[in-house]
């Protein structure tokens, strides 16, 4: 027979929120299992250790379990396999396992147990101060995402269970919950989450770790990179018209963005610590900032016609004479993190940079490292619609024109809403744009290589 660890060999690699595609796993291990709902149909969280090229990631499963001859159809598609039954199950041979993400009478149980403030075993169950959780409210897995599983309940609340695990509380809630207790409008309210105690092979410590975060479900919510993408198109179907003639613009909310963008940081500086780097801390940042180029040249040979400009952006970063302050900031900013709502944007997925320690996404930060990030997005939103495209020479000023338009009214705006003015901070946004362009330049190299041309032009352009 086959054992789980068998299944979930096969199984974790072919799901969309496993980082480490393309690679072999060499061993996995189950590391931790919190048995929820005991027996069959049950539900158990799992922290599966998965060791890969000498690097070890944890994922968390949502394991529903089965008899083998009771799975209903709807269910089919979240089948993982038939195992043998977990040593707590005497009485069955076998189970049939699932993803129990996908099974709404398994999933109603994470929200009561939150709505009770439950100790499970090792699995707490908290709800938000001041919030009274709702229950009897069925779940859907929303579809379309990236790095983790959100459950929309009803039309209520969204359960946003964090695949990859790092020890330490996911700075998604941590953030969410800092900006509730200003009361920013620009969030969605987190209601609830739930926890468990991971050790942390660093320190060897014992670390409270972040499963799940239950928030509000922001129904009116249109994705940015969606409406900037429509904005984009109209364009592209007049290109006679300036950017700003089109009835597609963008630039109100672009500006909107700027200015929700600002408050949010604001919020963050108010209730999260700041500071100013030092010298050596900005050489450092800067001297990074090489170091990743250095890597990228070696690996796309097109960069190197540009790399004496953007090392000279480093190198000013890092001589740079005025202080650079420094907060918690988003750490993953674009234009699919933000959501226009009925009563303007929100601000989605604090969570920074799910492939790094969240001890290392902690650290403190410009703010114009978001602003640089939603710059970026635009010029991708600009320009992904022409790549492939035999007639793109002449839309390709059209792109550049909307880009253009849309980042002067995202910093306008965010100048406008209390952030400093991105436009005084040529340098350091500068700076900032280029590494991440860098970092697209090899993400996609290596993980689209007919997108490459995106980020490439883009910094043609920014280095003349
Ligand atoms: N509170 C919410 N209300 C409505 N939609 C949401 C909410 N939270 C997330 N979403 C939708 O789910 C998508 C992914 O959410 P996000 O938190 O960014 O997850 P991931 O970490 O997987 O990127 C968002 O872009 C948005 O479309
Ligand atoms: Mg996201």
């Amino acid at each position: 027979m086959t054992r789980l660890e068998e299944l979930l060999t096969t199984w974790i690699p072919t799901q969309r929120w496993f980082a480490g595609k393309g690679v072999a796993v060499d061993a996995l291990r189950i590391e931790a299992t919190h048995v929820l709902v005991p027996g069959v149909p049950g539900l158990r969280i799992l922290v599966v250790a998965v060791a890969q090229n000498g690097r070890t990631d944890r994922y968390q499963v949502l394991l529903g379990l089965r008899a083998p001859d009771a799975i209903a159809d709807e269910l089919a598609h979240a089948v993982i396999g038939v195992c043998d039954s977990p040593a707590d199950l005497r009485d069955l041979p076998s189970v049939v396992v699932y993803d129990a993400t996908h099974d709404a009478s398994m999933t109603a149980y994470l929200l009561d147990a939150i709505a009770e403030d439950r100790d499970d075993g090792a699995v707490r169950f908290r709800s938000a101060p001041g919030s009274t959780v709702h229950t009897g409210l069925r779940s859907l897995v929303l579809t379309g995402e990236q790095s983790n599983t959100t459950l929309v309940y009803g039309e209520e609340y969204v359960l946003k269970t964090f695949r990859r695990l790092w020890p330490g509380r996911n700075p998604d809630l941590e953030l969410t919950s800092a900006l509730a207790r200003v009361g920013s409008e620009y969030i969605a309210r987190p209601h609830g989450w739930i926890e468990t105690d991971v050790v942390d092979p660093e320190t060897g410590r014992t670390t409270p770790t972040t499963l799940a975060m239950l928030q509000q479900y922001l129904r009116s919510a249109t994705d940015g990179w969606v409406l900037a993408a429509t904005s984009v198109r109209d364009l592209y179907a007049s290109p006679d018209l300036l950017p700003g003639e089109a009835g597609g613009d963008f630039a109100g909310e672009a500006h909107r963005l700027g200015a929700a963008t600002a408050a949010v940081h604001r919020d963050l500086a108010r209730v999260l610590p700041t500071d100013v780097l030092s010298p050596e801390a900005q050489a450092r940042l800067a001297d990074d900032m090489a170091a990743r180029l250095h890597v990228a040249v070696a690996e796309v040979p097109e960069l190197a016609s540009h790399a004496r400009t953007l090392y000279a952006a480093f190198e000013a970063l890092g001589n740079m004479d005025a202080d650079l302050p420094v907060q918690r900031v988003h750490g993953d900013y674009h234009l699919g993190q933000v959501v226009r709502t009925d009563s303007g944007w929100v601000l989605l997925d604090f969570e920074g940079e799910p492939a790094v320690p969240v001890r290392e996404r902690q650290k403190l930060s410009s703010p114009l490292r978001d602003v640089a990030g939603m710059l970026r997005s635009f010029d991708y939103a600009a320009r992904y619609q022409l790549v492939g495209r035999t007639d793109n020479s002449a839309l390709v000023a059209t792109a550049r024109a909307w880009a253009q338009r849309n980042r002067e009214a995202f910093c306008e705006g965010y100048a406008f809403g209390g952030g400093v003015d991105p436009e005084k901070h040529q340098m350091v946004l500068r700076a900032f744009e280029y590494d991440k362009a860098v970092y697209e330049v090899m993400y996609e190299a290596r993980h689209r290589p007919h997108w490459i041309s995106i980020p490439l032009d883009s910094i043609m352009a920014l280095t003349g």
